[in-house]
């Protein structure tokens, strides 16, 4: 099958099988004449072997990366006035003729594909400047040009060509710049060095396994999925650094972490480690972690200086610091500032960088104080410190305050921070939305997060402006999202969950894109390009988030999930709440008070916002029960009762799995069948844990609060 290696895993959006040529066959008829660009960096040797093998699989045209290369110093020679031997050099090259030499003779309008590096800031065809890592793509008369100021730019060119061509499209006409929205696109992996993954539901890990790191074909394989979409930075280890994982910066792993950390050079990505903040206790023989101890701070700028000289395309470092049992600063009465400053000093001279997660807070308080609220501890732990940081420190903050649920509000440090680099953090892997069993297809989930108006400067107040650099014009800002893959053949699970890992990079280098736009290019490279097919897998991913949303917590409220697992009911099952109360259900109504005059964290956001959100009156309904507590018979804009909401809405969520899945089953035949297969598996299994959720929200509810359901319905 063209879609399975023979080393057993997938290509996914990189299948390349054969496709209809919309004409652009001509295009590959030559070698490419490349101009500026080195042929021997090993980011464009890697662009012009995808290149190649996009080309030779889709169209069938026989273009060898070998040919490339030669016809590349051809063409260049040719240029340069040496026409003979760039048509020596050309050799069997697509057409078996002299390719290079012909174009050497009309360099500069003859058709075929020109790769052109321009310097940063040049105007492409449609008038925009060239950005770093950013290109333009332009087809005039049969001559299709991709300009780009960098390798990477190139290398994104080229797959957006091979991403026409792949949904059969035409390149004719081509005039469109593409210049990334944030500096950073990054993905987080949360795996174990025995081969484990935190949340993760697609298998192991196949960077790690026994203690020690995996190197094969597949590294090769997920380093282009990751510059396919724009990727540019991947941490490879858990934020959760324990055991073998401290040892990473250490020359027990150091020639395999330099090997891995090349594969990724080869495809533009900066490789990045999660850093044990106790390193200095761990490894360093020193008995404390205090950032202002001179032997700590003496301890990692000698660590840091290895680091970096040992592993040439080293990014920088992630760290989990004083959060669910991390250590961090805050045990020797410093602050998050000092403990990130004291490791951004270490990396500076080298150009690293430091990303600080901003999940701090204290999973063991008690859910029956009212005043204390898990939602505040981010803001309440990071505001006090904004533009203590150093530039080389990016903040990392979840989307929301609390911890990746279904619905949340935006988090208040996002635009709260104004002098603080800050870097959006969302979760690909489905920890609470369904573990890559049940359908959710989350970009519809991030387009609302980067669209919120934070409020924190008129004209660029998006949390888009925010992460991309344009509200504070800071460099060091982005979006990273922990990753859902693992060494199952499919790499995520689920297939249908490959859009969410697709859609993230997409969205993080083009903000601007639609959720629709993005699975009308995913869906025709994973599948297929049937008409059928898109209709119905669209019907399907599009509703997604809102129909899981509606079978599980209703407005906002969250967990409800089996504790530590995440997966299924369990309405008191929160783990850090014994008391079963984080829900403030009684038998009047629910929802936590987070007003001024509950837990106070609406305050938390800039005006309007604050206001909106403290209001009953002009709270997003979506949100209602996260901000305010309110009775089961409190009448919602429908019309409805809070309580029959809560019943509809789960008897609706039910039956719009159960239409996903008929759906699904129309598409037998229409795609691979173990592609069917393995959706229809889940669907199955989505069924049974949608009915679960439904049946036991309602009942509980039903229970609490004595009301009918005034449908008559049966609720258990
Ligand atoms: C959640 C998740 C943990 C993870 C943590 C984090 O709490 O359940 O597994 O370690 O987030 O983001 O650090």
């Amino acid at each position: 099958m063209a879609n399975v290696t023979e080393n057993g895993w997938e290509q996914l959006w990189l299948r390349y099988d054969k496709k209809v040529d919309a004409g652009n066959g001509k295009y590959f008829e030559a070698a490419p004449q490349l101009v500026g660009f080195d042929p021997e960096n090993c980011v464009v040797r890697s662009a012009l072997l995808e290149l190649s093998r996009g080309v030779c699989g889709m169209l069938g045209m026989q273009m060898k990366a070998g040919d490339i290369a030669k016809a590349v110093a051809g063409a260049d020679q040719a240029s340069n006035g040496t026409a003979a031997a760039g048509a020596d050099q050309a050799g069997n090259s697509a057409t078996g003729a002299s390719a290079a030499g012909e174009q050497g003779k009309t360099s500069g309008s003859q058709a075929g594909l020109v790769l052109k590096k321009v310097p940063e800031g040049t105007l492409t065809e449609s008038g925009k400047a060239l950005k770093a890592q950013g290109y333009a793509l332009c087809e005039n008369d049969g001559r299709l040009e991709i300009t780009a100021a960098d390798e990477n730019g190139l290398l994104y060119g080229i797959f957006h060509l091979l991403r026409v061509i792949s949904c059969e499209k035409s390149l004719s006409g081509s005039n469109v710049t593409c210049n990334p929205d944030n500096p950073l696109r990054m993905f987080n992996h949360w795996d174990n060095m025995d081969g484990s993954i935190e949340r993760g539901y697609s298998g192991r890990s196949f960077f790690f396994e026994n203690d020690d790191i995996v190197i094969n074909e597949r590294t090769k394989d997920y380093a282009r999925l990751m510059a396919s979409i724009g990727i540019n930075g991947v941490v490879i280890n858990n934020v959760n650094v324990k055991q073998a994982a401290t040892w990473l910066i250490t020359d027990r792993f150091f020639e395999k972490v330099v090997q891995l950390s090349k594969i990724f050079a080869e495809y533009g990505i900066k490789f990045f480690l999660s850093l044990n903040y106790a390193a200095t206790i761990e490894l360093g023989g020193i008995d404390s972690a205090d950032p202002f101890d001179e032997r700590v701070i003496a301890w990692w700028k000698a660590k840091m200086q290895e680091c970096f000289a040992k592993i040439p395309n080293l990014g920088g470092f992630l760290v989990k610091a004083d959060s669910e049992g991390r250590p961090g600063p805050f045990t020797y009465g410093r602050t998050q500032a000092d403990g990130a400053n004291m490791l951004a000093d270490a990396v500076a001279p080298y150009g690293g960088i430091i990303i600080w997660r901003c999940f701090v807070y204290n999973c063991r308080q008690d859910w029956r104080d009212r005043k204390t609220d898990r939602a505040r501890a981010g803001y309440d732990n990071f505001i006090g410190m904004d533009g203590d940081y150093r530039e080389n420190v990016i903040l990392q903050i979840k989307n929301g305050p609390m911890d990746f649920q279904i619905r949340e509000p935006i988090s208040p440090l996002l635009g709260g921070l104004k002098k603080t680099n800050q870097m959006l953090e969302v979760q690909v892997a489905q920890e609470y939305t369904g573990h890559q069993i049940d359908v959710c297809y989350l970009i519809p989930m991030f387009k609302e997060v980067l669209d919120f108006h934070t409020y924190c400067k008129p004209g660029a107040d998006t949390v888009a402006d925010v992460i991309s650099g344009r509200t504070m014009g800071n460099k060091n800002t982005g979006i990273a999202a922990v990753i859902n893959t693992g060494n199952d053949v499919n790499w995520t699970g689920n297939y249908l969950a490959a859009a969410n890992l697709y859609g993230f990079g997409r969205l993080a280098f083009n903000t601007e894109l639609s959720a629709e736009e993005i699975l009308d290019e995913w869906i025709p490279m994973q599948f297929s390009t049937d008409a059928e097919v898109l209709r119905v897998v669209k019907g399907i991913l599009l509703p997604s988030r809102a129909t899981y949303e509606k079978y599980t917590s209703p407005l906002g409220i969250g967990w409800m999930v089996t504790p530590h697992d995440h997966y299924g009911c369990s309405v008191d099952g929160y783990e850090y709440d014994r008391w079963g109360t984080y829900h403030r259900a009684d038998h009047l109504g629910m929802g936590v008070d987070r007003t001024d005059a509950g837990t106070g964290y609406a305050q938390q956001y800039n005006e309007p916002n604050a206001s909106m959100y403290n209001s009953l009156e002009t709270c997003p309904e979506e949100l209602l029960l996260f901000f305010h507590h309110v009775p089961y018979a409190h009448v919602l804009k429908s019309g409805k009762t809070l309580i029959q909401h809560i019943y509809d809405s789960h008897f609706e969520g039910y039956k719009e799995a159960e239409a996903f899945a008929a759906a699904w089953d129309g598409l037998q035949g229409k795609v691979e069948e173990r592609v069917f297969d393995n959706v229809k598996e889940r669907f199955g299994r989505q069924l049974y844990n949608a009915r679960e959720w439904r049946d036991q929200v309602n009942s509980y509810f039903y229970r609490k609060s004595g009301i009918e359901d005034e449908k008559g319905r049966e609720i258990y």
